[in-house]
Formats: structure tokens, sequence, C-alpha cells
């Protein structure tokens, strides 16, 4: 919780004024069945119009005052509350937007997405909540007290037992909630994750026909969460008719020991009324108090969960003095090798490797053997182990790692488009680009054939993850928005296996000819997309195997020959 105070900051005096105006409030609640009792003992006893009417004008006033604070204070808590989730919540954005691939992979994206939503909302809602209850209680309980016993102290002797009950009615039921709530939470977060899964993946779920085992799944843990729910909440549908009981209890003696008292005349009629307020005000105020640790349980859950993403470090460090210039395109593995953080076995074993500023380098390999891995070390989304990488024979590590990212244009695998027009996603590659430079970008990956042919050009929708593009039509507006941010190293991993061979060949040639300065590495499953590569490195379970131009290869590589054989058989059948 100490970690999240200093997100009140900005709501503190909402956070101070909600309880102050609270008590109030209460004042009006405790002062009012006093003035009843007066209204009752002196001025019906008196048969005084006058005085009724007086005391019960102060009781309307009482009340009015008590409900202005009781809005006012249910406000600020209010915006106390969600201001405070708010904060916390754009706090975390920027936290997991400054996230390692390493820190990604330990979280997961659906568990990023609960706490960013479900646990800050609970946040917000039991500070709101606490701000008001746990004040209003305690202060009630005392306030009642108090008055109950100036009315009468003998009579107050009752609170000897009904409070001890109540207090033990309540521990019991909290003690047995405390490890419900918690496992609510890890319920709610399975829940969550498979929707996520499943709503994502949700093309690829129809297109296998898995709906039923998915279905199935998600019943599975639907059911589980809503037994722990039914369970959490039955201790305290349980825990209502106890404490009614406890209350109409204490209420039958009060009236039991009063009555008599009212009878021989120690008492006042009205007294006793007040009395038994006060005591059910008492009663309520401690019920209260164990609602508010209920919700505190809840809550402290969801607090855990966020501290744990704020408390979180990015793996990708920065130096002191970090280096912000990258003067050339030249990249350097020196005896690397790489484990994935969780992973016994090392993913990447004694790779030394020497880039030339311009070379075009093609990467090919079968699936799983690391040629992702390998290039995602360059603009650090992963750090290497052990070894060192360098650009322009500097140690990445060097680098302010904003710079280095500007000047290493990375096209991921797995790419995706963001909701918008052509434009707003090329301007993520530059925002300062001119509709020349996209224009000049897109033709460069051979997208601007079929943009050129859309209505609207340059403002065409992009739906959400680009889903109304073809694959190849994606991947080349992908490498376009790379071109924008001019880098020094280009790296398109496996970015044109949905392109169609004779443009394939266009975009090689580009980079190997208008876009020569710019040191470009393909990794490729085709030996077309890289046959014209300067250099082609062959990687097989996490090792270079061989290294050579396209003909070399063929004639010193095993590994390589028998793709190139497979592949071109593919073509002649
Ligand atoms: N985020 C990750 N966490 C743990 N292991 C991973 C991760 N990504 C890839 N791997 C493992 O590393 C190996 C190499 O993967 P990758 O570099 O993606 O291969 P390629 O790109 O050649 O198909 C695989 O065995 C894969 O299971
Ligand atoms: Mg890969």
């Amino acid at each position: 919780m100490r970690t999240l105070i200093p997100y009140m900051k900005k709501y503190r005096i909402f956070a101070i004024l909600s309880p102050v105006l609270m008590i109030l409030e209460v004042m009006a609640d405790i002062i009012i069945p006093y003035l009843m009792s007066r209204i009752v003992d002196i001025g019906i006893v008196n048969r005084d119009i006058e005085y009724i009417v007086r005391i019960g004008l102060i009781m309307v006033g009482a009340a009015l005052f008590g409900m202005l604070f009781g809005i006012i204070s249910a406000h600020c808590g209010a915006r106390a509350g969600f201001g405070f989730a708010s904060e916390i919540r754009q706090k975390l954005f920027k936290k997991v937007q400054d996230f390692s691939f390493a820190n990604l992979d330990k979280f997961t994206v659906s568990s990023l997405i609960t706490r960013l939503t479900n646990d800050c909302d609970t946040i917000g809602r039991v500070t709101m909540m606490s701000l008001r209850m746990a004040i209003r209680a305690p202060f009630m309980a005392l306030f009642a007290l108090i008055m109950a016993l100036r009315i009468n102290a003998s009579l107050a002797k009752v609170f000897m037992v009904a409070i001890p009950v109540t207090v033990i009615a309540i521990t019991i039921v909290l003690i047995k909630a405390r490890p419900l709530f918690l496992e609510l939470q890890t319920r709610i977060d399975r829940v969550n994750a498979i929707i996520q899964e499943n709503l994502m993946g949700i093309r690829v779920v129809k297109s296998f026909n898995r709906q039923k085992h998915e279905e199935d799944k998600f019943k599975n843990r639907n059911d589980s969460l809503r037994d722990t729910a039914l369970q959490a909440i039955s201790l305290i549908i349980f825990l209502m008719p106890v404490l009614n009981l406890i209350v109409y209890s204490t209420i039958m003696a009060v009236l039991w020991f009063g009555g008599q008292q009212v009878v021989v005349g120690t008492m006042g009629g009205g007294e006793l009324i007040s009395f038994i307020t006060y005591i059910t005000q008492v009663l309520m105020a401690l019920m209260m108090i164990s609602f508010f640790f209920m919700q505190l349980l809840r809550g402290s859950a969801s607090v855990n969960r966020v501290v744990e993403v704020l408390n979180t470090e990015s793996e990708i460090k920065e130096i002191d003095n970090p280096v912000r210039e990258i003067r050339d395109g030249s990249i350097s593995f020196n005896d690397v090798c790489f484990r994935y953080p969780g992973s016994d076995e090392r993913t990447l074993k004694d790779i030394d490797l020497h880039i030339e500023t311009g070379e075009v380098i093609g990467i090919i390999g079968s699936t799983g053997s690391s040629k992702s891995t390998l290039v995602q070390l360059i603009p650090r989304l992963y750090d290497a182990t052990e070894g060192t990488v360098t650009v322009s024979g500097i140690d990445v590590k060097k680098y302010d790692i904003k710079a280095l990212r500007n000047q290493v244009a990375f096209v991921l695998q797995k790419n995706t488009l963001f909701s918008g027009t052509i434009r707003s996603n090329m301007k993520w590659g530059n925002e300062d680009a001119t509709d020349e430079e996209i224009i000049k970008a897109l033709k460069q990956a051979q997208a601007w054939e079929f943009v050129s042919k859309y209505d609207d050009g340059l403002d065409h929708r992009v739906e959400q993850g680009g889903d109304n593009f073809s694959g190849g039509q994606k991947q080349r507006l992908t490498i376009a928005r790379a071109l924008l941010k001019s880098p020094k190293i280009m790296i398109l991993d496996d970015s044109t296996s949905a392109v169609d061979m004779a443009t394939d060949a266009k975009i090689q040639q580009v980079f190997k000819e208008e876009l020569g300065h710019i040191t470009t590495i393909i990794i490729a499953q085709r030996i077309a997309s890289i046959q014209y590569a300067d250099r082609i490195i062959v990687m097989h379970e996490g090792r270079i195997e061989s290294m050579g131009d396209h003909e070399t290869l063929k004639n010193t590589s095993p590994i390589y020959r028998e793709i190139y054989e497979s592949q071109q058989k593919g073509v002649v059948a």
C-alpha cells in the first residue's frame, strides 16, 4: 500500500475532506435520537406543543445538514477513489510500455489486462468505501456508545454482552472468508486469461473447429469461479441473520430491563426509545466495520497484484550517460550465448559473427533453430546471457535504448498494425513524415501498388490488428513503416512469407540497390527470399551451421542443400 500512496497526491484534498465531512454527518445521526427522546420525555409529557415544534425543527435541520454533508462527503470519496485508481492505471500503463520482452513473458498479457482494469477498479472502489466507512463506523460506534452511557449507564451493561458476541461472530466469518476472497481473485484471473486468449485468437479457434473444446475449458473455469463466489457469498449471507439475531436479542434485553426502569420512573420512555436507537447504531457500526474489512481483503489482493507490476524493473537496464549516436550499421556477436529467462537450456550457443555496414544478410534454418532469438539481441529486445553484441563497434548495452531502437528497425515475425488509417500507422515510424516520404516508403516496400488503388489512399482505414488487409499486404505495410524510421539497420523476421515471389524479389532488389547503405538482415523460409543476399547464415539448433553466399552454400552446407532441393522440387512440381 505504501507504494501506492503517492498516487493519491493529486486527490488528497478529497481524501481528507471526505472523512472530515463524514464526521459531521455522524454527528447529525447521533444527535437526532437524542432530540427525539427530548420530544417524548419533555414535549409530550408536558403537552408542550411549542417545545415539540422547536425541537422538531432542530431535528429536521440536523437531518438536512447531515444529508448535505453526507452527499458532499460521498462525492469527495468517489473523486478520491476513482482519481486514485486512474492515476495508478496511468502509471501501470506507462510501466508496461517500458517492459522488456522478458517481463512480458513473465506476466502474460491477459494478466496485465486484468491488473489494469479489474484490479484498478477494485482499488478505486475500496478506497472510496474505506474513506467513508473506516471513519464513519468507529465514530458512530463511539458516539452512540457515549450517548447510551449518558442516558443510562446501568442499562448500558447489555453492551458488555452484545459487543463481544458481535465481534466474535464477525471475526469467525472474516477468518473463513479471507482465503476465499484471495482465491476468488485468482479464479477471475483465470477466466479472464481464457477470454483474452480466445478472443484474440477467435479466427484461429474457428478455423480449427475448436469452439467446443474451448467452450468446455471455459465452462470449467467459469464454474469454479461461480462456486468460489458462492462459497464466499454464503458466508456473508450466513452472517446477516446472525447479526440480526444479536441486534433483536439486545433490543429485547434493553426493553426488558429498561421497561422495568420506565415503570418505576427512573427512566423516561423517550430515553428508552433513543437508547434502543443508539444500541442499534453501535451494532450497525460493527457490521459496517466487518463489511469494510471484507472489502479491504478484496482490495489487498488487488493492491498486491498492482504493486507487483509497479515494482518490477525492466530487465533491460540503461547505463548512466549512454551513447546516443550510432555511427554505422556494422554488427558483431562475440561468443554470444542466450537462455530465455526461466528456461534451463541455452537457445543460442557460441555465436560469433561480424556483419559490415550495408551488407545484406540472409538467415535460414528450420523453425525453432533460434533465428528470431538471434536477431532480437540486436535492438536489445532481450539481452545476451553471455558474450557481447555490438553495433558500430559499441556494446548495445552502452546505448541509449531509444536511440538504438530508432536506428535498428525491426519488422517482427508476429507483427501488427493499429486501428486508424494507413497514414497514422506509417507515422509510427516517423511522426513528422510527409506524405511524399510515406509514399516513397510504401513504394520501396511494394505496398504502394495496392494502397494507390484505394479511393481514400493514405486515409484508408486500418481495423484493429490490421485485419482488413491480407497477410502479404500487412507485411508490406509493416516493412514500409519500419523504413520510415530511416534506420541504419533493418531486420525483417520472416516478413515476406505471405508476399508473392515476384513482389518478394522486387523488395529484395530495393534493399540491395536503392537502400544499399542500410545493413539488412532478412530471415526467411524460402531460399528465393534471400538468394541474392551478400551472405547467408544457416542456423541449426541454436548454432551457426555455416555461412556463405548461395552458390558456396549449395556445395558446402548439407542443410542448405537439403532446403534448396526440397524447394526446387516444389517449383518443378
Ligand atoms: N519467449 C520465449 N520464452 C521461452 N522460450 C522461447 C521464447 N521464444 C522462443 N523460445 C524458444 O526458443 C527456441 C528458438 O525459437 P525462435 O528463435 O523463435 O526460432 P525460429 O525463429 O528459428 O523459428 C524455440 O525452441 C522456442 O521454443
Ligand atoms: Mg522465428
